[in-house]
């Protein structure tokens, strides 16, 4: 067993690090306040390769391995969890769908571009009444031969308007249940497709987060992912891997918050001596560091079961679980080491708090994820 990241993993690190500082850094605070899309940045981390990261070169994409990214998303969301979440929706549901289950002119078109940041791609599973129950999707794709007939509406979708490809999940033949199932590749401005207003959140506030309409689009039927029936099990599959990007996301708000902390606790003074130097704050710090480290060790592990083509469903799960909470745990102990600093913007760790709590709704709640895991374990 290797506990050593090879050059280029630690290239990849080190180049998300400088990154993380030089470009996202400046203005995290102003783009939550305003809740404003990072939208130049999310341009220049297309530019460097990070968008389509585990995609094949011959798509535009840099070809690196899960684990790679992992260390990537880590290293952003430690600073910017809203700009993080795209990358990691782009990647590894997007992306990862179309590569991995898509027609040569599927990637041809719609893959290139995703993989460069030139185009984001957005995924359309939950509507206001499908969330965690992702089998009872209402919205609707009637088989009119050539083309889908699309209705319906989906909530809470991240890239909702800075996205112009949409992976969208509905219903052909409801008598068929998660078996009548499909998935579409729908663009933006395709006629009765409409964005609703972006959502006003308690975290990753420069994410846009929006209502999607769809009225009698007509989706051809070259833009459907796979077989007839596919589209749950599509679904399923691709948030195996969404879940260990937003496990990597949850260790790096973790691990952001932990590393203020530190910091902080070397320089603040209280009772005469660094705070550092009472035990009280000594015993929260070594919980934070051996909890993110445990939650760091699952999310590798499962990148390294997916790079090895193994299965990877369970251990996904367990990541996503694990470092949500740790997220959770770490952003609250990190505001109480920094006082009444921490309950204000300029510290960073009470939007960390924020943002951490997202990890662990989205791309299924932690109860989905233990109804994942003892699914496994009941086997
Ligand atoms: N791989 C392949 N097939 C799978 C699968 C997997 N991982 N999981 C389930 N399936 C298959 C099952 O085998 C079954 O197929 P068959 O009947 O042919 O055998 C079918 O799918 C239905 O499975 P279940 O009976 O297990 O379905 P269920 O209704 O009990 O629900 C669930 C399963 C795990 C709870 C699922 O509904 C689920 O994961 N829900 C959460 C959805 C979710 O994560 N939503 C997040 C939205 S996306 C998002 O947040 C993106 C973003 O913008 C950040």
């Amino acid at each position: 067993m290797q506990f050593q990241f090879t050059e280029e993993q630690l290239m990849i690190q080190q180049a998300a690090r400088d990154f993380a500082q030089n470009e996202l850094k400046p203005g995290v605070i102003e783009r939550d306040e305003q809740q404003k899309f990072p939208a130049e940045q999310i341009k220049k981390l297309g530019e460097l390769g990070f968008l389509g990261m585990m995609v094949d070169p011959k798509y535009n994409g840099a070809g690196l391995d899960t684990v790679s990214y992992v260390l990537a998303m880590e290293e952003l969301s430690k600073i910017d969890a809203s700009a993080s979440v795209v990358v990691s929706v782009n990647n590894s549901l997007v992306c990862y769908g179309i590569e991995k289950y898509g027609t040569e002119e599927q990637k041809e078109k719609y893959l290139k571009p995703l993989a460069t940041g030139e185009k984001i791609g957005a995924f359309c599973l939950s509507e206001p009444e499908a969330g965690s129950d992702a089998t009872s999707q209402r919205t609707t794709a009637v088989d009119m031969g050539d083309y889908y007939l699309l209705n319906g509406t989906k909530n809470w979708i991240t890239n909702g308007s800075s996205a112009s490809i949409y992976l969208v999940i509905a219903q052909t033949d409801v008598e068929k249940g998660h078996r009548g199932i499909n998935v579409l590749i729908v663009e933006k401005g395709m006629e009765g497709f409409s964005i609703g207003p972006k959502e006003n959140k308690l975290g990753i506030r420069g994410s846009d987060t929006h209502s999607l309409m769809f009225t009698d689009v007509k989706v051809p039927k070259a833009n459907r992912i796979g077989e007839d029936g596919f589209g749950f099990k599509f679904a399923m599959k691709t948030l195996e891997g969404g879940r260990i990007g937003i496990a990597a996301q949850a260790l790096g708000i973790a691990s952001g918050a932990y590393e203020l902390s530190v910091q902080y606790a070397k320089e603040r003074k209280a009772f005469g001596k660094p705070i550092a130097d009472h035990q009280a704050i000594q015993f929260k710090l070594a919980d934070m560091a051996t909890q993110i480290e445990a939650a760091r060790l699952l999310c590798i592990k499962a990148a390294w079961l997916k790079d090895q083509g193994l299965p990877y469903a369970q251990a996904s799960s367990m990541a996503k679980l694990y470092a949500s909470e740790v997220a959770m745990k770490t952003t609250v102990e990190a505001v109480q080491i920094h006082g009444g600093y921490g309950f204000v913007k300029e510290y960073h760790v009470e939007r960390l708090m924020r943002d951490a709590k997202i990890t662990q709704i989205y791309e299924g709640t932690s109860e989905i994820q233990r109804i994942v895991i003892s699914r496994e374990v009941l086997k």
